[in-house]
């Protein structure tokens, strides 16, 4: 089975036994506070809760995926056989209970089922399960199904293996039975206590993590029983693909088998797997509408794409050797994610590539010129001038055996940051010319109440002449819905609303309700812009910005947006003007 095929079967699989199979949600999740999705249950986990109706929204309590996945807590861990930035999550979903639900036990069944289905051999499955401790009881009801089903091999482990906690602090949590796969003696460490998750080899697998949430976790630390229990499992597709394939890691995969080959100098087997895994980690990326820049995803993306140009660099490679590795990544996934953009991709690269070499040869110089262990300050400075993230200067360091003092490092980067915060909360909210500015605010209100809640700000840039608007959307406007929000703005300032400015700490803000999506680049108070209603007190718009606005709404005099197009990959951007001008 090639990776097409795997993933195909997953989800037929789990069609066949009455699920509703739901598109990976984007890479960027709705929590702000997270950066990246990392596991297939972040979409559905309004629902696992009970806050949502799963069955009102999707038609079906029972949900399977193939979700985009991206971690980066690992990036130095790329090139071994395990890691990799970006991946898919297969996982199927059970969402509360009346009689047509499952819990552990279809779980469990539809798990050994599929295994079997692809060609795994029961009698090499491992299973570990939650041990119990003082607070929780042992998972003896998992115990028991997997005896039942002629599983020998049961290993119980504690809270930190086998327990899948809330996301956050609160929220429904419960034990969790792992399937590891043995893939042979050749494996092993030889070791006479070697097992699932052994510390010498990697001869178990972990493929297969079956969450019972059956406990809310609430704000005093204690484990209550869930009024609504869930499935939620995660297979990791890479780790499957390769187990099926008998193949030691994805690299030697279809998935990456193409892009690797590529690669003309081979020798460095490392370099070549980072610069695949980075490849493919920029398309998804650039996919979810990122751009480069040196904060939060943004930086991501810079150090992905400075991390290939810099490996490419070391193989010798010629340059632009990263076209024909875009063209073949996205080839192999353009039938699974249609909305793929090649052109798109190319772009960002190759500028962020100009910008990286004038500043990479003058950086390495002065890297070179260095002769003793370096402090954090120093590091950073070289970080802050030559754009050299901090692993390359620690991996070039480390050539000479010189280290630097990376907790001061950090220190300075938060230094700075705090010190960009303010100015970017000015920059991002336009500051430049405040009737405009205030109409942005009225067109990102009117675009959620048309569009929905849904619709988030993405970017914005005012001139002169016109504001633009980038948002959150995943088709064109219509006619019909662009002239309702028109409308829906030229009746407000018919109605002449008013706006006030109130300074106060960031989270009694998020808590008033003000919008905020950036809620990382803002400082500790923050300005929060009202427009209201004076007579009814009902407010449009309620948004934290440290730009200026114009208080009378009325001076806009008219609204009109002038065009509607594609940002990025489920970004829109709107260009609007107004007929009234403000003067100071
Ligand atoms: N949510 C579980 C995981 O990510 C299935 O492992």
């Amino acid at each position: 089975m090639n990776s097409n095929e795997l993933r195909r079967h997953f989800l037929d699989f789990f069609e066949s036994k009455g699920h509703k199979i739901v598109s990976s949600s984007s890479l960027l999740p709705t929590d702000p506070s997270v950066l990246f999705t990392t596991a297939g249950m972040q979409q559905f986990s309004l629902y696992l809760s009970g806050k949502k109706d799963v069955v009102a929204d999707f038609g079906n309590r029972h949900l399977a995926s193939c979700q985009k996945c991206f971690r980066t807590d690992d990036i130095e861990e790329i090139g071994d056989d395990t890691h990799h930035t970006f991946f898919e999550m297969l996982g199927n979903w059970s969402i509360g209970q009346d009689e047509s639900g499952y819990f552990k036990e279809g779980a469990i069944d539809y798990a050994l089922e599929f295994l079997e289905s692809i060609g795994l051999d029961k009698s090499r499955m491992h299973i570990t399960v939650f041990s119990g401790n003082e607070i929780i009881p042992k998972d003896e009801e998992a115990i028991n199904l997997w005896k039942q089903r002629g599983i020998t091999s049961i290993k119980e482990c504690d809270q930190k293996d086998n327990f899948w906690g809330p996301v956050s602090e609160t929220g429904p949590c419960g034990p969790c039975s792992e399937i590891h796969y043995d893939r042979g003696e050749s494996f092993g460490c030889g070791r006479a206590d070697c097992g699932p998750n052994c510390d010498y080899c990697k001869r178990y697998v972990e493929i297969w993590n079956l969450v019972f949430m059956q406990y809310f976790k609430n704000e005093a630390g204690e484990y209550e029983l869930l009024k609504q229990t869930n499935i939620d499992t995660g297979i990791g597709f890479e780790r499957l693909l390769s187990i099926i394939q008998e193949k030691n890691s994805a690299y030697e995969t279809d998935l990456f088998s193409d892009v690797i080959s590529k690669i003309s100098n081979k020798e460095d087997e490392v370099s070549c797997r980072i610069i695949a895994d980075h490849i493919r980690g920029i398309v998804f990326l650039v996919d979810a509408g990122i751009i480069p820049s040196n904060t939060g995803q943004g930086y991501i993306l810079r150090r992905l794409i400075r991390r290939t140009i810099r490996y490419g660099k070391m193989l010798e490679l010629q340059k632009d050797f990263w076209i024909p590795l875009v063209e073949l990544t996205i080839d192999k996934y353009k039938d699974v994610y249609k909305e793929i953009e090649r052109k798109e991709t190319y772009e960002i690269i190759k500028k962020e590539e100009e910008k990286f070499s004038l500043t990479l040869d003058r950086g390495l110089k002065i890297i070179n010129s260095i002769e003793n262990d370096i402090s954090g300050k120093e590091a950073f400075d070289i970080y802050q001038s030559y754009g050299f993230p901090l692993e390359m200067i620690k991996e070039e360091l480390g050539k000479k055996n010189l280290s630097l003092d990376e907790k001061e490092f950090q220190e300075e980067i938060k230094k700075h940051q705090e010190l960009s915060r303010a100015g970017a909360e000015k920059k991002f909210c336009g500051g430049s010319n405040p009737h405009l500015h205030t109409a942005t605010h009225l067109l990102h209100s009117a675009l959620r109440k048309v569009l929905g809640e849904g619709v988030q700000q993405m970017g914005s840039d005012i001139n002169d002449e016109r504001l633009r608007f980038d948002f959150s959307f995943e088709r064109k406007l219509t006619p019909e819905e662009i002239k309702e929000v028109e409308d829906l703005i030229n009746l407000k300032i018919k109605e002449g609303l008013i706006s006030k400015k109130e300074v106060m700490p960031l989270d009694e803000a998020l808590s008033s309700g003000a919008l905020s999506f950036f809620k990382e680049r803002y400082p500790e108070k923050v300005s929060v812009w009202t427009i209201y209603n004076k007579d009814s007190g009902e407010i449009f718009s309620k948004e934290i910005c440290g730009g200026e606005h114009i208080d009378d709404i009325s001076l806009l005099e008219s609204f009109k947006i002038i065009k509607e197009e594609s940002s990025s990959r489920g970004v829109r951007r709107i260009k609007a003007i107004c007929q009234g001008k403000y003067t100071i």
